[in-house]
């Protein structure tokens, strides 16, 4: 657990930890503020017990004497008052610390949510491509939020009541050292006796928590993205099985840790009863009078009162510290990697236009996770201002080579370069910004058709008119403006208000709208027919000038618009000729 800890801190920036022990100062104050307000029965015990003590005790006279000597019950009155006021401002000080501490903890969790998404957000298509997206959406949001109420929210609350139990402890051990010192002990062999025990099924459930959570929300994310051809293959019921299954996991889990984490408090309530019962019998024995006993004893209570649900949140925070250990454990490379480059990236970097021709050089290329080599030595030559068609069987890597072409995804070997030039670092990003993508299969945000086209532009920056151009262009003008609110139509989610051949449309004119000096298409017409694609066609090559156009496409008709075709076979390309 210590080095849960350690690991924690080292991930906290400068900010946070200066928090954190600002933090640290007010609990330790609240603890000594609560120390007093207990330690100030012992006086109103005492008087009340005997009321010969006002003359007798030395501190106690001169206060008497400062209140003008009244009457013993007034004068007891006002040390109540005082009592009770001392335990008022401890309580406030308490829960004032509380809520620094939840408002940091829940702080921090945000934080970091914020930062593993920024970390996720900046990694290239291949990491995506690996990844789960459920599984992402789990670590932004769930687990963040699980570090934030069940790792750092624990943790401070265990080191101020750890602050709490020392000073009590310190204050019974004073008045009766033997008493203190044995109830102390019983107090905490029993807790960690019940930790020692329970500590490793405490651990599972909070992964399996986190698993089975995990994989509820990967199947929900596969649902409803699928929901039709689940209806056609019947599928609910399998898929309703499975998700019941898994929250059964969680539910058992989560309320066997609840359980865990408080049943300890039901032995201990009675060991302290008991206890209190015994001192008491003891103190009279020894003591042999009622008056000498009772201060001790309220004391006693009062600290037993204040103590033992002390001892019980702790423990409480360290099973739940424990819980959380396995998804912070999951978590923390991530959290470590996001913290590294936790600087937004500067994105003003001037696009990069090509002049002459945009080329790859001896391009080697191989998914990570597929052993085969899908290029080795590569070498492809696209002039500006010409339209290139690609062509090639299906799974021949047509679409790893537009990915290359756009800078998405690196070459394990070789170079992609324009003007002869290899792009690398800043300049990738510049030239990302001169090149426009139509792919496979266009993503639609749920937002309205302007917001889509101006894509990644807060709505106060879109240029309408802008909007407008390209969409004529991209022939996609005429059923826009037919739909009920025109460019301000909303799609729905992915798109699903919008037809495959539409979609496609949108996908051309959002290339467009940036000011693009090379458009790639990913057989980005193919559920045009073909006048629609002709008149594309046309528009593009007429009105863009000297624009390169790049794609990707089966269909023979369409090879006619295009300056030169490459065709792609066995990792290698050859110029096909007399088209
Ligand atoms: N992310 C990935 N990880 C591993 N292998 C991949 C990945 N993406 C594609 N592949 C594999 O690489 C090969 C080339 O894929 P690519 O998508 O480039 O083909 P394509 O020529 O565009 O095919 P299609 O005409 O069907 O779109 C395929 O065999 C595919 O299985
Ligand atoms: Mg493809």
């Amino acid at each position: 657990m210590f080095n849960t800890f350690k690991k924690l801190f080292g991930l906290l920036t400068r900010r946070q930890r200066r928090d954190f022990y600002v933090l640290q100062l007010l609990m330790l104050l609240t603890a000594g503020a609560e120390l007093v307000g207990v330690a100030s029965i012992m006086p109103f015990m005492a008087v009340a017990a005997d009321p010969q003590l006002i003359v007798s005790n030395d501190y106690l006279h001169r206060v008497y004497v400062f209140f003008g000597e009244p009457s013993t019950d007034v004068f007891l009155t006002y040390i109540g008052g005082a009592f009770i006021l001392l335990i008022l401002l401890s309580n406030g000080l308490l829960l004032l610390s509380q809520y620094l501490m939840n408002n940091y903890a829940h702080r921090l969790g945000g934080e970091f949510s914020v930062s593993v998404y920024n970390y996720y957000l900046r990694q290239n298509t291949l990491f995506h491509n690996r990844k789960n997206s459920a599984d992402l959406i789990q670590h932004i949001m769930r687990d963040t939020l699980r570090l934030s109420t069940h790792l750092v929210a624990p943790a401070l609350r265990l080191n101020g009541r750890a602050f709490s139990i020392l000073l009590l402890s310190a204050l019974i051990i004073y008045v009766d050292v033997f008493v203190a010192l044995s109830s102390l002990v019983v107090l905490l062999a029993v807790y960690w006796f019940v930790f020692y025990v329970l500590r490793a099924r405490i651990y599972r459930n909070g992964k399996n928590v986190s698993d089975y959570n995990a994989s509820r929300n990967r199947l929900l994310n596969e649902s409803f993205e699928g929901i039709k051809d689940i209806k056609l293959y019947a599928a609910e019921n399998q898929l309703l099985q499975r998700f019941r299954g898994s929250t059964r996991e969680v539910a058992r889990a989560l309320s066997e840790n609840m359980i865990l984490g408080q049943s300890p408090y039901y032995i201990v309530e009675t060991v302290v009863l008991a206890g209190a019962l015994l001192v008491a019998l003891f103190l009279i024995m020894q003591k042999g009078d009622m008056e000498a006993v009772l201060p001790v004893l309220a004391l006693y209570c009062m600290a037993g009162f204040k103590l033992v649900p002390k001892v019980q949140q702790s423990y409480l925070a360290i099973t739940q510290i424990r819980s959380a250990q396995a998804p912070f454990n999951s978590l923390y490379e991530v959290l470590k990697a996001a913290n590294r480059d936790d600087r937004p990236e500067r994105d003003d970097s001037p696009a990069l236009r090509p002049r002459k021709s945009i080329s790859l050089d001896k391009v080697g290329f191989s998914y990570p996770e597929s052993g085969k080599t899908l290029f080795d030595g590569l070498t492809l030559d696209i002039p500006v201002g010409e339209a290139v068609a690609i062509t090639g069987a299906s799974g021949a890597g047509k679409s790893t080579i537009l990915e290359i072409l756009l800078g998405l995804i690196e070459p394990d070997t070789g170079h992609l370069c324009v003007d002869g030039e290899p792009l690398t670092g800043q300049k990738l990003k510049g030239w990302r910004r001169s090149v426009g993508f139509v792919p496979q299969t266009v993503y639609l945000a749920d937002a309205s058709v302007a917001e889509n086209i101006a894509f990644g532009l807060p709505v106060a920056e879109i240029d309408y008119e802008r909007v407008q151009t390209v969409a004529r262009l991209a022939g996609a003008a005429d059923f826009i403006e037919e739909l009920a609110q025109g460019y301000d139509t909303l799609v729905g989610e992915r798109g699903a208000l919008i037809s495959g051949g539409q979609r496609q449309r949108i996908g051309i004119a959002r290339a467009l709208y940036r000011d693009v000096s090379v458009l790639v298409l990913d057989e980005a017409t193919n559920a045009l027919d073909n006048a629609t694609q002709e008149e594309i066609f046309r528009n593009l090559r007429s009105a863009a000038g000297s624009m390169t156009l790049i794609m990707v496409t089966h269909r023979e008709e369409t090879l006619r618009f295009f300056d030169r075709i490459y065709s792609l076979e066995e990792g290698a390309v050859s110029v096909v000729e007399g088209l």
